[in-house]
C-alpha cells in the first residue's frame, strides 16, 4: 500500500543497505512543503476561530442618531459646541455619524498623542470635501494632499525656505517695514475711533505676501488685501457647510446645495490674482532681493522649469501653495492678534504689565525689534494664553483614519473622520485653574499639559 509521501512524489521510499531510510533532496524538499502547507493551513484556521471568537472592542460612545442621517439635524447651528457638549456626556472620545460619514471627536490630550504620535502613519491623511476638491484642483496643495513623496516635497520646501532661521531672517526688513507702517498709521489716529481689526489683518496679509514674492498691497491696493479677506470667509463657509455630497457620496454629481459651484467660482478669484502676480514677475525677471536670497516665488517659479520630477512644481501646484500660505499664515496670526488686543484691552492691568515690560526691556527712543523678543517674557505669555482660550482653528484640521485602528481601547473604524477639540481641552477646569480667566501669569504651559498645539 503507497504511504502518504508515495501519493504526493509518486516516488517509492529508498532505504539504505543498513535498513535506515535515506532521502533525496527532491523527496526532502517535498515532504517540507507539504509541512509547510499543513502548518499554514491550520495556523490560518486557528487565526480564524480566535477573530470569530474574540470581537474587536466597541466603537466610541457617542449620542443616539437617526436612521440614515445620524446626527446631521443636530449640528447646526453650531459644530464646536454640540461636540463639545456631546464630549461632557459620553468622554473624551466620540462618535458621531453624519450620513455615511462617521465623525470622531477627540477631547483629551492623552488620546489625541495615541492618535497624532503613536499611530501617526494610520492618520496622516485627510478626507477632502467636495469644496476642498474644486478649491485645490483635486487636492494638490499642502492640508489635503494625500500623504506621501509628493506632500514631503512641498513640506519640506516650506519648512527650509519659509519656516527657517534662514528664511525668516531673509524678510526681517520687510516684515519690520509693515509693522513700522501699522503702528505710525495707529498712532496717527490717536483720539479718533480706528478699526484695529482691519488694520491688523492688513499687516498680517502684507507681512505674508512679502515673504512670498517681496511685493505689498499697500495704499491704494488695501482694498485687494480686504477683498482677498473677505473672499478667504467666505470660502472657509463653504468649506465648513454640511454637503450632502460629502456625506452621502451617490449624490456628488448633483451638487445639490450648490457648494462646489460656489466653491469653485469663489477660489478662481484668488487663482486670477496668482497669475497676474506670476505673469508680472515673469515680465519683470527676479524679484526684490532679500538679504542677498530669492524670494519665495521666485524658487516656485525656477522649481517648476526643472525637469526633475522629484522637485519639479507643476503651476496647479504653484498656485495651491501660495493660497495655503497666505490663507494659513493670514487669518490664523491675525485672529490670535486680534484676541490678544481684546483681552488686554478687557484687562487694563495686564495692559500695563506688558507696556512696564516693553518700557524695561527698550531703552530710550527705541523702538521693539524681534531680537528682543526673547526677553519680553510676559508678552509671550499673552500670546500664549490668547492661544489657549482663543485658539484660531478650535478643531485643528481633520484628520482620517487610512485603516481600522483600536485607540483608547476603541474601535475607530476605517475613512473616519478625526477632529481634535483643544478648543474644550485648553478651557478644561481637570488642567487649567479657572479656566475661563484670562491669566497669563499661569506657569504650566511648558509642561505641555492640555497644550495639544504642541504635537504638530
Ligand atoms: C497662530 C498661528 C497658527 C496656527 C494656530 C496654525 C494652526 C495650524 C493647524 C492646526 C494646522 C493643521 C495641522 C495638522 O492637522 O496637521 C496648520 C497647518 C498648516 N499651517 Fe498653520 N497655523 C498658524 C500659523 C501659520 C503660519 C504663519 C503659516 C505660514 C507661514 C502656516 C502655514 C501652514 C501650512 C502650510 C499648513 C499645512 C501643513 C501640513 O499639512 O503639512 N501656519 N496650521
Amino acid at each position: 500500500m503507497s504511504n502518504f509521501y508515495n501519493k504526493v512524489t509518486g516516488e517509492g521510499w529508498s532505504r539504505r543497505q543498513d535498513g535506515v531510510a535515506a532521502f533525496t533532496i527532491t523527496e526532502v524538499a517535498a515532504t517540507l512543503t507539504v509541512a509547510t502547507l499543513v502548518i499554514i493551513f491550520f495556523s490560518w484556521l486557528v487565526k480564524k476561530l480566535i477573530i470569530k471568537t474574540k470581537p474587536s472592542p466597541p466603537p466610541p460612545p457617542g449620542p443616539i442618531g437617526l436612521p440614515i442621517l445620524g446626527h446631521l439635524l443636530f449640528i447646526k447651528p453650531d459644530f464646536l459646541h454640540y461636540v463639545t457638549k456631546q464630549s461632557q456626556i459620553h468622554g473624551p472620545i466620540i462618535k458621531l455619524q453624519l450620513g455615511r460619514k462617521v465623525y470622531i471627536i477627540i477631547s483629551s490630550p492623552s488620546i489625541a498623542k495615541q492618535i497624532l504620535k503613536d499611530h501617526d502613519a494610520i492618520f496622516a491623511n485627510r478626507d477632502i470635501p467636495m469644496a476642498a476638491i474644486k478649491g485645490t484642483f483635486g487636492g494638490l496643495d499642502i492640508v489635503w494632499r494625500s500623504n506621501g513623496p509628493e506632500l514631503h516635497k512641498l513640506r519640506k520646501l516650506v519648512v527650509s525656505e519659509i519656516m527657517s532661521n534662514k528664511g525668516l531672517n531673509a524678510c526681517y526688513e520687510f516684515r519690520r517695514r509693515e509693522i513700522r507702517h501699522m503702528v505710525k498709521n495707529i498712532h496717527g489716529k490717536i483720539g479718533s475711533p480706528i478699526n484695529l481689526s482691519e488694520q491688523i489683518f492688513l499687516t498680517t496679509f502684507n507681512v505674508t505676501v512679502n515673504m512670498l514674492w517681496g511685493g505689498s498691497l499697500n495704499g491704494k491696493e488695501s482694498n485687494l488685501g480686504l477683498e482677498f479677506k473677505d473672499r478667504f470667509e467666505e470660502f472657509l463657509r463653504l468649506m465648513v457647510e454640511p454637503n450632502v455630497s460629502d456625506m452621502f457620496p451617490v449624490l456628488r454629481p448633483f451638487d445639490l446645495q450648490g457648494i462646489e459651484s460656489k466653491a469653485k467660482k469663489n477660489i478662481s478669484w484668488f487663482y486670477e490674482f496668482f497669475e497676474s502676480v506670476i505673469e508680472q514677475r515673469r515680465k519683470l525677471g527676479e524679484g526684490p532681493k532679500m538679504a542677498d536670497s530669492k524670494d519665495f516665488l521666485q524658487q516656485l517659479l525656477e522649481l517648476n522649469q526643472t525637469g526633475d520630477v522629484k522637485t519639479s512644481l507643476s503651476m496647479k501646484e504653484i498656485n495651491a501653495m501660495l493660497l495655503n500660505i497666505i490663507s494659513g499664515a493670514t487669518d490664523t496670526t491675525f485672529t490670535t492678534m486680534e484676541w490678544a488686543m481684546t483681552e488686554l484691552l478687557r484687562h487694563p492691568d495686564k495692559l500695563r504689565r506688558v507696556v512696564d515690560e516693553l518700557d524695561a526691556t527698550i531703552s530710550g527712543p527705541n523702538i521693539v525689534e524681534e531680537f528682543h523678543l526673547p526677553r519680553l517674557l510676559y508678552l509671550e505669555a499673552v500670546v500664549k494664553e490668547t492661544l489657549r482660550i482663543h485658539p484660531p482653528a478650535p478643531l485643528l484640521m481633520p484628520h482620517m483614519s487610512s485603516e481600522t485602528t483600536v485607540v483608547a481601547g476603541y474601535t475607530i473604524p476605517k475613512n473616519s473622520n478625526i477632529f481634535f477639540n483643544v478648543w474644550a481641552i485648553q478651557r478644561d477646569a481637570d488642567f487649567w485653574e479657572d479656566p475661563l480667566q484670562f491669566e497669563p501669569e499661569r506657569e504650566n504651559y511648558d509642561a505641555g499639559v492640555g497644550d495639544v498645539v504642541a504635537l504638530f
